[in-house]
């Protein structure tokens, strides 16, 4: 799933060369991908987890490219841990001027079952890390002059997931928290959007297309007839943090392959049910 680097692709167009760019979860299958795109763009990157080493392999890994790239441990969800990574990142880069809220968590339960303790700790991480994040890597934006932040959210933000327990509320509370910081932080020269995600191969999700039923109907769901790539998120992510999306703040990009508007189309009419499907 490593793609960076690839010649064929001129990133200088984005205008993102020594750029101090901050990624949360960047041990992930998205959170990787990204920080490898952002490096690969000219970017400093400081690649944050609290899976250390899956951070700092993946630093090495830029760092192999001659990029710079650190990887830090932090836990989003303490306001110790992300002091101290934003202090890290100030002395060794220099002020962070992007920020990617991407780490998140999980945790799939019936609203009626599930635990508030359960439902406490995915907000912790979705939400109020994301909060943390915005504060601590803001302050230096707000210092620097300006910046952009990008959270992750999902289609399941505006769309109900059922049986994801906190998560789908976490990243409808995301977009809002996205929309009250560029209101906010707009005078301080800060923007703030959303990519929504749907159906992304990354290692965690891998195992659901190891099914071949399950991969079929999913692309077959999709308007695009695919399931998308890390790749196609980093790219988005890369546009939104760069001055090339300078007018857009405060906005929520789904990158579903067209999912979103896919809805009537599993409603049969009578004579173009193949035409629908193929
Ligand atoms: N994969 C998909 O299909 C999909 C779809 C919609 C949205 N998203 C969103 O994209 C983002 C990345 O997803 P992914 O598939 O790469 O997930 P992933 O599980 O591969 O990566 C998430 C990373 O966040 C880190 N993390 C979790 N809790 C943390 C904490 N408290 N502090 C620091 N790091 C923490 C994990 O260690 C992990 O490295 C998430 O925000 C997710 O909700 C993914």
């Amino acid at each position: 799933m490593t793609v960076s680097n690839s010649p064929a692709i001129d990133r200088d167009w984005l205008g993102l060369k020594n750029r101090v760019a901050v990624v949360t979860g960047a041990a992930g299958g998205i959170g990787g991908e990204i920080a490898r795109e952002l490096a690969a763009a000219g970017c400093l990157v400081a690649l944050l987890d609290r899976d250390e080493a899956g951070a700092a392999a993946i630093a090495a890994e830029i760092a192999q490219t001659g990029a710079n790239a650190i990887g830090i441990h932090c836990d989003i969800t303490d306001p110790d841990n992300v002091a101290a990574a934003a202090d890290i990142v100030a002395t060794r880069l220099g002020p962070c001027r992007i920020l990617v809220n991407n780490a998140a968590t999980l945790y799939a339960d019936a609203l009626m079952n599930i635990k508030l303790e359960k439902w406490n700790q995915l907000l912790a991480v979705n939400l109020g890390g994301a909060l943390l994040c915005a504060q601590a890597f803001g302050r230096q934006m707000i210092a620097a002059g300006g910046g952009s932040m990008v959270h992750l959210g999902s289609i399941s933000g505006s769309l109900p997931q059922p049986y994801s327990g906190a998560y789908s509320v976490s990243k409808a509370g995301l977009g809002m928290l996205s929309q009250l910081l560029t209101v906010e932080l707009g005078g301080d020269g800060i923007r703030s959007n959303v990519v929504s995600p749907a159906m992304i191969r990354t290692p965690l999700s891998e195992v659901i297309y190891q099914n071949p039923e399950v991969l079929r109907r999913r692309e077959e769901i999709a308007p695009a007839r695919r399931i998308g790539t890390t790749r196609d998120i980093a790219e988005a992510v890369l546009f939104l943090a760069s001055d090339r999306s300078s007018y857009i703040s405060g906005q929520d990009l789904k990158i579903d392959g067209g999912l979103n508007q896919a809805w009537l189309s599993l409603i049969p009419r009578p004579g173009f049910e193949k035409k629908d499907t193929e």
